[in-house]
């Protein structure tokens, strides 16, 4: 049997149990300790913590997100990092208000949908066994065939607790796009799923105007995020406005567009601005930072959820920040893979921006 350490998190105190095999960060999220995370694959930086007392195998932790003076004072990064005694670490415990925090759990379901919704873009509908409950914005660890996991963004919203959807791009040479989800994977398959992940989360009790900024499968939190107005406006009303930028690089990319244009034409709070760069859409051309910045040359006042790869979330940012709207009113959540994790894309640079 593989043995066990506790870890106590301070400033909480809260002492769990941790697996020799299990990162420190997957047992304090399978408790509801709800610690800074985004990437979950030590590429990022965001879960940085502090060992303050015994010792942590620091696992594969990117040379860029974790530096060598960093390792020689004691931080680790937890979302892989493993312990090796009992440990005392020091993390920023920080809950927003109006987030409630569900436990990282593990689930089995169903692939009951998978199609083509644009050139190199499948969205997969999976029923679980039993229901997650997440906020809209989350996402999910699929497990590969060959092991190893892959995280995708929830584009179902939360009132859909027992069918998840997700939105896949291609990459290729990419061991669960082009090796799986777009080679051998199938209807019926079982798929095993964990979640639910990230602080990119909605958050309904946020009064401010709403700019959702994604580019390519980055549409898919910020689907459930829309979804997830809809259902807010069936229960209680919605009246603020929300507008959403999709950037594709062709117009075929612009997956689920009659959706979205039909939804502006009959609701007066939602507007929908598809930012095309390489071709006419038949509106204006463009990437989404141009766009958003030259429709809101002031953008203090709103509340903005970025989604898509590092260097368009990155360009974003700017192009907010730009704009007067300052990292609290900002959400982010960067679609790394392995390539930013050779480069050593975009690792934290702000504890204040919300990843
Ligand atoms: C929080 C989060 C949410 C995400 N949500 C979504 C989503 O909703 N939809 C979506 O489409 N994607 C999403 N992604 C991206 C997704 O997790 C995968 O990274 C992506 O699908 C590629 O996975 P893969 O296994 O196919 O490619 P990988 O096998 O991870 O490879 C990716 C690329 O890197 C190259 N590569 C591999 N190893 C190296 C190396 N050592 N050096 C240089 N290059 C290398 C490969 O050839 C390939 O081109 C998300 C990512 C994160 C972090
Ligand atoms: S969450 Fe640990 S490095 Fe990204």
């Amino acid at each position: 049997m593989t043995e066990s350490y506790t870890v106590t998190v301070e400033p909480l105190g809260s002492e769990i149990s941790c697996r020799a095999d299990q990162t420190i960060l997957d047992a304090c999220l399978r408790e509801g300790i709800w610690l800074p995370h985004a990437c979950t694959h030590g590429t990022c930086g965001t879960c940085k913590a502090e060992i303050l007392d015994g010792e942590a195998d620091l696992g594969d932790a990117s040379p860029y997100a974790l530096l060598e003076s960093e390792r020689d004072e004691g931080a680790a990064l937890i979302c892989v990092a493993t312990p090796r005694s009992d440990l005392v670490i020091e993390g920023e415990v920080d809950v927003e208000d109006g987030i409630e925090i569900h436990p990282v759990r593990d689930y089995a379901g169903t692939l009951e949908v998978l199609e083509d919704v644009a050139p190199g873009v499948r969205r997969l509908v999976i029923a679980l066994d039993t229901p997650m409950a997440f906020n809209a914005g989350q996402y999910v660890q699929l497990t590969l065939p060959g092991g190893g996991t892959r995280p995708y963004s929830i584009a179902s919203p939360p009132s859909q607790a027992d069918r998840i959807e997700l939105q896949v791009k291609r990459t290729d040479g990419g061991a669960a796009t082009a090796g799986w989800i777009f080679a051998g994977l199938a209807v019926g398959d079982r798929i095993a799923v964990a979640g639910p992940y990230g602080r990119f989360c909605f958050n309904p009790a946020r009064e401010e105007p709403v700019l959702l900024l994604g580019t390519g499968t980055g549409l898919a939190p910020l689907a459930a995020i829309v979804r997830t107005i809809l259902d807010l406006e069936e229960q209680q009303g919605w009246e603020r406005p929300v507008v959403l930028y999709h950037g594709t690089s062709t117009v075929e990319g612009l997956y689920d567009r009659a959706w979205y244009e039909e939804l502006a034409e009959t609701r007066d709070w939602f507007d929908y601005r598809p930012a095309v760069s390489q071709e006419d859409c038949g509106g204006r051309r463009g990437r989404v930072p141009a766009l958003m910045a030259a429709d809101f040359p002031r953008a203090s006042g709103h509340v903005a959820y970025v989604c898509g790869s590092p260097a368009m979330v990155e360009d974003t940012m700017k192009a907010l920040m730009k704009a007067r709207l300052f990292p609290r009113y900002i959400y982010r959540e960067d679609f790394f893979d392995a390539a930013d994790r050779a480069s050593g894309a975009n690792v934290v640079r702000s504890p204040l921006i919300r990843r």
